[in-house]
């Protein structure tokens, strides 16, 4: 990524990771990129670094602007290591002693990941820093998404510098949402799904508390992704939705299959939903890697999941893709089970026990087949799928 002045006198530095794919578990098809933000002024303020691997890249978009050695101040907004694995090198280089502001939390977090001692200042929410014509201010985001996050304000420009909140794990030649409306919306709610959708409630009452504190945005700089000037409100209202679990008329249809069979009774139950005038996802886990899944449970009323029974016990991707959505708690949610089996079939109920864990309602006791649907059984996943199509619009 190039250094581009993205205000007067404010610099976007940080780097693209083009060729990463699996960031610790969630697809990232097109790579990512680990903002970082140079601001000038009577204080010259670094904001976040990026991940170790990447330090000389991001020294040398600085040096494009100023020696690294005139930044005073380094602000590190979250300490997650994709924003703090090179912050001990850049101190190094730009003068170990100066001040690293962060929140109490960021504190103890970077000095367990760090062992040599860095000048750390702790912020609270509300707390400023002048530093010449502008001020800094700081607002935690405890849980948004690590105990750490926090954002940083510029009241006189309007730009929030938002952490993780509202980025995306894009990789492109852009550097703001400018032409990108509906593509960086998929990778925003992609990346809302799989990080912040846990902490939904959270994320409310963080919007509810910004909203009361007027605070406005001409731009919001997250550290993942591009620059949201466009139209800011957009992500804003978008993150307002999901964090409301809004759904829709939708079903995700998440399997697995050993000989064809549970997949069979998934397309039955898929045509059935759409017969029933429902827009229905079948994903097979061996297709759809369970971070784009999730993107689509994000605004899916009804979330039904079938297993073969293996060993008296779950298919071993669905056991994975069930730990890994019960930890998002997608809620206000329909659930169903199916699958095929040969002799015991046990993976319908311990499916029902995992939804009903997750609270999910489940209207529709679960469907099993043993061996090869026939003609007869597949009717009944095609009546099944009408039936969830008319517990969605109920
Ligand atoms: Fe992008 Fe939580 O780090």
């Amino acid at each position: 990524m190039p250094c581009v002045q993205i205000a007067e006198n404010i610099y976007s530095v940080g780097v693209t990771d083009w060729n990463i794919r699996d960031f610790h578990g969630y697809s990232t098809e097109l790579g990512t990129t680990y903002n970082a933000f140079l601001i000038l002024d009577e204080k010259n303020v670094l904001i976040d670094t990026v991940k170790d691997g990447f330090t000389d890249q991001l020294l040398a978009n600085i040096s494009r602007v100023i020696d690294p050695r005139e930044i005073d101040i380094v602000i590190s907004n979250h300490a997650e290591m994709d924003h703090s694995g090179s912050l001990f090198k850049v101190m190094h280089r730009i003068g170990q002693d100066k001040p690293v502001y962060c929140s109490k939390a960021g504190k103890k977090a970077l000095s367990l990941h760090f062992p040599q001692k860095l000048n750390y200042r702790e912020v609270k929410s509300g707390e400023e820093l002048k530093i010449g014509k502008r001020v800094l201010k700081f607002m935690e985001t405890r849980m948004l998404h690590w105990p750490d996050s926090m954002f940083t304000y510029l009241p006189e420009d309007k730009i929030l510098f938002s952490s993780d909140a509202f980025g995306q794990h894009y990789a492109g030649p852009e550097m703001f949402d400018d032409n990108l409306s509906e593509i960086i919306m998929h990778h925003a709610k992609k990346y809302y799904a799989n990080i912040l959708m846990l902490y939904a409630a959270k994320t409310l009452k963080l919007l509810g508390a910004v909203e009361e504190a007027g605070l406005e945005f001409d731009m919001i700089c997250p550290d993942h992704g591009v620059i949201w000037r466009k139209n800011p409100g957009a992500i804003v209202e978008a993150y307002k939705r999901w964090s409301n679990q809004e759904t829709e008329d939708k079903a995700v249809l998440i399997y697995d299959s050993m000989w064809k069979s549970t997949k069979k009774m998934a397309e039955a139950i898929t045509d059935g939903l759409a017969e029933g005038g429902v827009t229905a996802l079948p994903m097979a886990l061996r297709k759809f890697d369970r971070s784009d899944i999730m993107t689509d449970v994000l605004d899916a009323k009804a979330i039904i999941v079938g297993s073969p029974t293996l060993n008296n016990n779950l298919f071993p991707t669905i056991a994975d893709f069930l730990t890994y959505m019960k930890g998002l708690r997608p809620k206000n949610r329909i659930g169903a089970a199916f699958g095929s089996y040969g002799w015991s079939g046990e993976s319908v109920k311990i499916i029902e026990k995992e939804l009903t864990a997750m609270k999910m309602d489940l209207p529709l006791p679960g469907l099993k087949v043993q061996y090869v649907p026939d003609e007869e059984a597949l009717k009944e996943c095609y009546e099944y799928g009408k039936k969830i199509a008319l517990a969605i619009k109920a």
